[in-house]
């Protein structure tokens, strides 16, 4: 067992023997003991272990604890207003019990008396919820001590994002754990801070243009589902959705995905089939992600039935879809291409919004824009390496002059 998991039992173990043993019990003292040793083992280590609950799982860092699947107390930590949980430098046996306490009051209904305990001292120990949502919990105040905010590059998850786009390629088979993976880590990323944060990636070569838009429209489809209220499994499923929705551009030859000026007609068709492609590689791969086909195959269909593949009659498109399509346009209209230059951002979202009611769903347009208005400030735009780019680059962005664009121009979203 690896030592995230092991210091994890060992601290479920405390809550149980606190829970049954009162103050100054050998057992209890025991167990807390234990799990304070556990700490030390796993801070030898990593000296800032952070793990997230989100409902049945549990990540580490920003990776998922595959052992730990099964472990009911990641949801019941959850539940109680715990879905993160951070240790800085030199925790101290009197913190960690201080700490155990606290979270054994938020687990247990008419639980142990600890007012007292809580309010004694700051810890290095610093939990709470994770999100915005509804408002809710902010992370416990206890701390006073700096606890180190995530700093991520995604470099990771473009590298398996570039991984899983070649074995697609070469073997027509889906690597659906590892998409998974890097969804959950984007989720993490995503709410590593007291705000939610939305990585998006800046595109710095042409031929990587479906990884970086792959995991940016992940990115801001789960932040729109949640936004929304999602539960997070749906939350999560959108960021699958997201992430896969332009798989089957596998199948188009990089010259004509990287091509500066217009397509042929014979490139067009080429383009145009991805969706179909898309929908037919995800499904051959994973029946279970027929979500994600759906919005593969949908997502260049527009409300008004125009778009692309044709509809032999019109009917809806599936909610996920709808949604996918705004943030794929929005990430589409803010990146450079080949053959035209990036949208300034305060451009993007008038020409979203006025395109409501025809190409896109007039209330997902409406929970775009809010979104992006409310959550501007926590855009972090980075790069795809090991140093990210600070925040202050996406505010220069949005800030520039609105270029100039045709109005004939129809900016082509690939
Ligand atoms: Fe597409
Ligand atoms: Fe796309």
């Amino acid at each position: 067992m690896s030592e995230p998991a092991e210091f994890l039992g060992a601290f479920a173990q405390a809550l149980a023997g606190m829970s049954l043993y009162g103050d100054g019990h050998p057992a209890r003292e025991r167990a807390i003991d234990t799990a304070y040793q556990g700490l030390l083992d796993l801070q030898a280590k990593h000296a800032h272990p952070l793990f997230t609950f989100l409902g049945d799982e549990v990540i580490f860092g920003r990776l998922p604890l595959r052992e730990m699947r099964e472990w009911g107390w990641s949801s019941r930590l959850a539940e109680a207003g715990i879905q993160r949980l951070e240790f800085a430098d030199h925790v101290t046996r009197d913190d960690f019990e201080v700490f155990l306490e606290d979270v054994l009051s938020r687990l247990t209904v008419d639980g142990i008396d600890t007012a007292e305990a809580r309010q004694l001292r700051p810890t290095a120990i610093k939990f709470g919820a994770v999100g915005v949502r509804g408002g809710g919990e902010a992370l416990a105040e206890e701390a006073t001590l700096p606890t180190a905010t995530i700093t991520f590059s995604l470099g990771e998850e473009a590298e398996t994002i570039r991984w899983l786009h070649d074995e697609v390629q070469q073997r027509e088979s889906l690597p659906l754990a590892e998409a998974e993976a890097v969804v959950r880590s984007l989720s993490v990323a995503m709410h590593g801070d007291r705000q939610m944060i939305l990585p998006l990636l800046q595109l710095k070569q042409f031929d990587q243009y479906t990884t970086t838009h792959s995991l940016n429209v992940s990115v801001l489809s789960m932040a729109l589902a949640e936004y929304l209220g999602m539960a997070p499994a749906d939350v999560r499923a959108f960021g699958v959705a997201g992430l896969l929705h332009d798989l089957g551009k596998v199948r188009i030859p990089i010259d004509v995905l990287t091509k500066p000026g217009k397509l042929t007609p014979d490139e067009r068709v080429l383009m145009n089939r991805h969706p179909v492609e898309g929908a037919r590689l995800i499904l051959a791969s994973e029946e279970d992600l027929d979500l994600a086909a759906v919005v593969a195959y949908e997502h260049h269909i527009m409300l008004n039935g125009l778009g692309y593949p044709q509809m032999r009659y019109r009917r809806s498109c599936h909610e996920a879809s709808n949604l996918v399509h705004v943030c794929d346009v929005y990430d589409a209209l803010r990146t450079r291409r080949p053959y035209r230059d990036a949208w300034p951002v305060a451009q993007v979202l008038p020409y979203i919004e006025g395109r409501a009611g025809l190409e896109f769903d007039p209330q997902y347009v409406q929970a775009f824009i809010a979104m992006m208005r409310k959550w501007e400030a926590q855009v972090a735009v980075i790069g795809d390496e090991r140093a990210p780019l600070p925040a202050s680059v996406a505010a220069a962005v949005a800030a520039a002059p609105p270029a100039a664009f045709p109005p004939e121009v129809r900016p082509e979203s690939h």
